[in-house]
């Protein structure tokens, strides 16, 4: 598995042959405005929730990948009637893709869209196959849910965890949930992005090596392999 961070909550993950890009939103990062939209390529989107610094690109990468969108039913629901294509989805469902199995699980957050659109409730994925196992967690605070993940799923390689705080879980929060989801890797995302969610990276990392756990803080446009 590779993951290459853009910022945010966007990755492009290379698994089982195929791109999943995940809750692209360049343009709503100020960190991101190096980055270059057309660099975001994808197979599939995965979408945790409607809010404008998970979707702000998505139109814009949909049209010119064909890439199908993966999300709860309301927001491809959405996109299906501006004709994009997608699949459905609901929390605790799972389905069997040519990448791997797909299962959409519960995040504590809200949901709508840019537009004001209701945009169903917010989720993360967890997606395994022969390429291993990783958690994508979305936006969410810290949740005993999430101890129904190692119950439900393969064992997990990777979670990607938000660490921002404010609007999400904190670090201190993602350390536990590490815990919850017995996960020994973790990939940092939505933080410093602006001035709500900006953490100090030392302090980050010394917690989950105390706990004999390893936080990645990829900078933008690095590429972990794992
Ligand atoms: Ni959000
Ligand atoms: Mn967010």
């Amino acid at each position: 598995m590779k993951f290459t961070w853009y910022g945010q909550s966007t990755f492009i993950i290379e698994f089982g042959g195929k791109k999943l890009l995940t809750d692209p939103a360049l343009s709503a990062n100020p960190l991101a405005k190096n980055l270059n939209i057309e660099d975001l390529e994808a197979d599939y989107i995965l979408v945790s929730h409607g809010h404008g610094d998970h979707v702000s690109d998505l139109e814009t990468v949909a049209q010119r990948t064909g890439a199908t969108i993966i999300s709860n039913y309301e927001i491809v629901s959405y996109y299906g009637n501006k004709g994009f294509s997608g699949h459905p989805m609901n929390h605790g469902g799972k389905w069997k893709f040519d990448f791997g199995t797909v299962k959409y699980v519960n995040a504590v957050h809200s949901s709508v869209l840019p537009d004001g659109t209701y945009a169903g409730n917010p989720g993360g994925f967890v997606v395994w196959g022969d390429g291993g196992c990783f958690y994508f967690a979305g936006d969410t605070a810290l949740t005993w849910d999430m101890k129904l993940i190692p119950l439900t799923c393969p064992k997990l390689d990777v979670a990607l965890l938000p660490i921002g705080d404010n609007f999400t879980m904190g670090y201190e929060d993602a350390a536990i949930a590490s815990d919850f989801v017995e996960c020994e890797n973790i990939i940092g995302c939505h933080y410093d992005s602006f001035p709500y969610i900006e953490i100090n990276h030392g302090d980050a990392s010394q917690l989950f090596e105390k706990k004999g756990k390893k936080l990645f803080l990829p900078k933008l446009g690095e590429t972990i392999e794992l």
